[in-house]
């Protein structure tokens, strides 16, 4: 399906001097206006209380794309784009000014700011007058826990309707991750076998090789099980886990999407494992311990790391545990779902090969590696039936000459075209907040790990007797 250009409107960005904006939103407009993918008419109003000249205001989207854009822009193409370009000081002028500044009677609002300003930033877009023709995108963290996360909800619902809220998770842009609905829906073999009666048990690793870098502030305040673990995380797992909607429709993909989180089994503190990476060196180089980098208590006890084992009680899955772990200053960047299947009922060829029988595996690699692999046991060449496990794989970079767009891309055109199949439903952020509240309320202390290896030991007891795998 192709994607095709909006109905005519404007694109405000509150929070236009932040860091999102000039890394990732400003670049996303750009390289849909080189894909004949923005509206015909309308603007791109940036909003901001630093005072700043639209000029002033250009010169920054101008760096922000010559840094960050995926294509640099030409004379021709920045001048078409900086002709787009308004800025509004919401300091002085409120959001009546930005009012003013709009040329169409639809728009789309990103709220690129600090999850602290939304609440009070949708009453004054509501007090101002701009809820008709409005959608509004989002940003994430959806709450701290459950009640700010209701509380959230509530404020946004006394001025939008749910149809006008955009909450967006640049995950759910991916292709890669788009594409477990046509695996799962589109290939009928693979349907037929998902389930807890073919499937042991299902891994799901999102791994940063990077620490917190200059966010230790923030990341004070969040911490990977709120971070990563409650939203992507949980978010690809209703995508991989969910029954097939009835059709395509938006809220036909959310209904089931919903379905799957109700029946999340809350976690107890037992299911979660909390690491903290320490001070280490990797290759030569002395890492800093997460208490030691600039912004974080010296006592912290926020984590780095998050493991837990989730079940899903329904009938597809009873039974079958999801393994689900995150972490920074891992050994490699890597996100992947690992799902391991049942064990032959007979083992003819027990004895054979180094390490016994390994089960069938099926890999989805999501990023950087963007790959589907099945692994499956094959005789080794020889007189003795030796078995060895073998990969069948599909490769992106092979099969498609195509590049993927940026997820911001995507996520920014739909909500234009009013289209929120990618977008988390208010319902089912309520209930994900759910499902690790219990656990929230009875923190167990972190445990240490050494910076570039796989996480805490308590991981590996976690998930025993299996291991940790990837591709
Ligand atoms: N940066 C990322 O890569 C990233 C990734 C995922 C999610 N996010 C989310 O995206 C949002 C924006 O992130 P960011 O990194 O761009 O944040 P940021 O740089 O800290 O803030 C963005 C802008 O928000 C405005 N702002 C700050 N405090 C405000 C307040 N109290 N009321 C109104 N406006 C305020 C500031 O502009 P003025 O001072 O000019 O008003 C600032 O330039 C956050 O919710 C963040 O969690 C960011």
């Amino acid at each position: 399906m192709s994607l095709e250009r909006p109905q005519d409107q404007d694109i405000v960005i509150v929070g236009a001097t932040g860091d999102l904006a000039s890394r990732k939103l400003l670049p996303a407009l750009f390289n849909l206006q080189l894909a004949a993918l923005l509206p015909e008419k309308g603007r791109i109003v940036g909003c901001g209380r630093t005072a700043m000249t639209v000029e002033e205001f250009r010169n920054l989207a101008k760096s922000a794309l010559e840094e960050f854009s995926r294509s640099r822009p030409s004379p021709a193409q920045w001048s078409a784009f900086a002709e787009r370009l308004s800025y509004c000081d919401t300091a002085s002028n409120g959001f009546e000014g930005l009012a003013s500044r709009l040329t169409q009677s639809n728009r789309l609002i990103y709220l690129a700011i600090p999850p602290s300003a939304f609440a009070t930033t949708v009453q004054a877009i509501g007090s101002a007058g701009l809820v008709d023709g409005t959608r509004m995108i989002i940003e994430k963290p959806f709450g701290h826990d459950l009640a700010s996360s209701r509380e959230l909800t509530r404020s946004v619902h006394a001025v939008f309707d749910e149809a006008q809220v955009f909450r967006i998770d640049h995950f759910l842009g991916k292709e890669t991750v788009q594409n477990i609905l046509v695996f799962r829906f589109g290939n009928a073999i693979f349907e037929r076998i998902w389930n807890r009666d073919s499937i042991d048990h299902v891994q799901f690793t999102v791994a940063e090789s990077i620490g917190i870098e200059e966010r230790g502030a923030f990341y004070e305040e969040t911490g990977a099980l709120r971070d990563i673990l409650q939203n992507h995380v949980f978010q690809v797992l209703s995508l991989l886990t969910m029954e097939a909607p009835a059709s395509l429709h938006c809220e036909a993909v959310r209904d089931e999407k919903s379905k799957l989180f109700e029946a999340m089994r809350p976690l107890t503190p037992n299911d979660l494992v909390r690491g903290q990476y320490a001070r280490s060196v990797i290759d030569g180089k002395t890492v800093k311990g997460y208490s030691e980098e600039d912004g974080v208590a010296a006592d912290s006890d926020v984590e780095t790391y998050a493991a837990v084992r989730l079940f899903i009680d329904n009938w597809r899955w009873g039974g079958v545990p999801f393994y689900l772990r995150t972490g920074k200053r891992l050994p490699r960047r890597a996100t992947e779902v690992t799902v391991v299947f049942r064990p032959a009922p007979i083992h003819l060829f027990s004895g054979s090969g180094s390490d016994g029988l390994k089960p069938n595996v099926l890999n989805l690699c999501i990023q950087p590696d963007e790959t589907i692999s099945l692994q499956f046991l094959a005789k080794a060449p020889g007189p003795e039936i030796e078995v060895q496990p073998v990969d069948m794989q599909f490769s992106y970079e092979k099969s498609f000459t195509a590049t993927a767009d940026e997820a911001y891309e995507r996520l920014i055109h739909d909500a234009m075209d009013g289209d929120n199949t990618l977008f988390a439903r208010a319902d089912a952020v309520d209930r994900a907040w759910s499902v690790v509240e219990p656990v929230l309320r009875d923190l167990r202390p972190v445990e240490l790990y050494r910076a570039g290896r796989w996480g805490p030991e308590a991981a590996n007891k976690l998930i025993a007797p299996h291991l940790w795998h990837l591709r």
